[in-house]
């Protein structure tokens, strides 16, 4: 018997302009991780939405384990044994992790006892070291934790095939650590696992073979053995991509952001952020480094004004009110949040509204009133910034939901950063995007600073602090223990702070 339990051949899909994927093959081999890269647009989730029977395919086959499969839904797909965590994770929030998995449990008419899925739960949570308590509510999650409960979810299916579309974008080094551990354990019970990811480190630390698509084409499939991170870096983007990026030194000047003694409450209503106090001059980059679920998501959105606190937050020595997004956005703050899809887009509407969505209060005469577009003076700033942002789609018109997952970040980094903001406030801004367009975003926010922009970035990721940032804070449980300079040099000192380790003056 072969050893190939998935075989896709000659896969072609289409959507209005757009050819997703173009006679795509693809193979998995029992027991193997295969990781499946490519640049923001290049079909990769169409791919697997087509092998998850989300999508149909317009030509091709598909074969499990030798045999042709028609995998007609999502249920189909399950029966075949297939399963697949999706770039953006559909949980229940009010239910608990348990009624989460006998909710998806397939074809399952009558619903399974709550307390014997929460046994098994209980059971592979042990096993494959994924740790979260079968009765804490989605909503009290963390991104992390959400994601465990989705791994958990096909375990519990027992699925032989495990689909895992960008799952580290969301965590935590530490986090995608223990999910490597996960995946490693899962492949020796006999699993085999597609692992779609635009780190090429991990990709490299994870995979056995790995497939490189461009442009809805497969350009090449490699053993891990056979490449570098430059080699992938450049089959995927067909160019030579710039991994590091040199600075000038910044020119700091007046003070564009303070912050003092800010506190504020996360959503389960402790204390998340304690105390914080900073500044953030035109001119510069301050990067704010922690390990996730120190505050940073909290700190962002009191200063943005979308939490409450209490403290102070003055723009240009001006004092906010917490809680008026509205006033931030006339002192021209811009805003990446973390979660672009659920704050940050309007996944209904097209992409040149997404695009100016904040113009009203900069640009009126985009705006008939307050509340409705001039859609005819849109098009053409749209379409330029779809240009300079290399933004992939086949029409302005195409509603934000259907752009692959890079793509609608881009949508936001080019609303913000084309208000010629004054502050902005970056959340991870390079999640989900592939080398080519970090490297450009790098390049456009270093633009921003050379020109005066005041920029306070958070990062989960050091090499980005280390990239962008002029200066390093390091939050701890809520607190900024200390201040760093961002090279390597200085990678001890930090990694300290980021375990609670507090600088001692000398
Ligand atoms: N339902 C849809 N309707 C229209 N276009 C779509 C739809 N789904 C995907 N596309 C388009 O197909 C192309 C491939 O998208 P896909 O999401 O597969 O890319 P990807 O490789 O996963 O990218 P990313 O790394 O950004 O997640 C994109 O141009 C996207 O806009
Ligand atoms: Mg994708």
């Amino acid at each position: 018997m072969s050893d190939i339990v998935l075989k896709l051949s000659g896969i072609v899909k289409s959507f209005p302009g757009v050819l997703a994927n173009d006679h795509v093959n693809f193979t998995l081999k029992k027991g193997e991780v295969h990781a499946l890269l490519g640049e923001n647009g290049a079909g990769k989730t169409t791919l697997m939405n087509i092998t998850f029977g989300i999508y149909r395919q317009d030509e091709g086959e598909i074969y499990i384990n030798g045999e042709r499969a028609e995998i007609t839904s999502p249920h189909r797909a399950m029966e075949y044994g297939i399963g697949m965590i999706q770039q953006h994770f559909s949980l229940v929030p009010s239910f608990s992790v348990a009624e989460n998995i006998a909710l998806g449990l397939k074809g399952s008419k009558i619903s399974p006892k709550v307390d014997l899925v929460r046994k098994k739960v209980k059971d592979l949570a042990e096993r494959f070291g994924l740790n979260v308590n079968p009765d804490s509510r989605i909503w009290q999650l963390s991104a992390g934790e959400q994601q465990r409960v989705e791994i958990l979810k096909l375990l519990y299916m027992n699925a032989q095939i495990m689909i895992l579309d960008e799952p580290t974008a969301i965590l935590t080094p530490q986090e995608a650590t223990n999910l490597f551990k996960t995946i490693k354990e899962m492949v020796k019970y006999g699993a085999s696992v597609i692992f779609i990811s635009h780190k090429l480190k991990e990709v490299l630390e994870v995979s056995d073979r790995i497939t490189v698509m461009r442009h809805g084409k497969v350009i090449d499939t490699l053993k891990k053995d056979e490449v570098s991170e430059r080699i992938l870096a450049k089959k995927m983007v067909g160019r030579d991509v710039v991994l590091k990026i040199l600075k000038k030194p910044s020119a700091p000047k007046k003070v564009e952001l303070e912050v003092k003694d800010l506190w504020s409450r996360g959503d389960k209503g402790i204390y998340a952020v304690r105390g914080v106090s900073l500044e953030v001059k035109s001119g510069e980059i301050l990067g704010i480094a922690g390990v996730a679920g120190n505050g940073q998501r909290e700190l962002a959105e009191s200063i943005y004004g979308l939490r409450k606190y209490t403290g102070e937050v003055k723009i240009e020595g001006e004092t906010m009110r917490p809680l008026s997004v509205v006033s931030r956005m006339k002192s021209g703050v811009a805003y990446i949040p973390q979660d672009r899809k659920e704050v940050a887009l309007c996944g209904g509407l097209p992409i040149y509204y997404n695009l100016f969505l904040k113009k009203p209060f900069r640009v009126p005469e985009f705006y008939l009133n307050p509340y409705l577009f001039n859609s005819s003076r849109l098009k053409r700033p749209s379409e330029q910034l779809v240009n300079e942002y290399l933004i992939s789609t086949s029409s302005l018109n195409l509603e934000v939901k259907y752009l692959s997952g890079g793509n609608m970040q881009k949508v936001v980094l080019a609303r913000e950063l084309s208000l010629n903001p004054k502050l902005i406030i970056a959340v991870h801004p390079t999640r989900g995007l592939d080398v080519g367009a970090i490297e450009f975003v790098y390049k456009i926010l270093l633009k921003a600073r050379d020109n005066g922009t005041a920029i306070l970035l958070v990062a989960g990721d050091l090499e980005e602090i280390f990239t962008l940032s002029d200066r390093v804070a390091v939050l701890y449980e809520g607190e900024i223990i200390g201040y760093s300079k961002p090279d390597e040099s200085h990678l001890e000192e930090i990694g300290l702070m980021m375990a609670g380790v507090r600088k001692v003056k000398k």
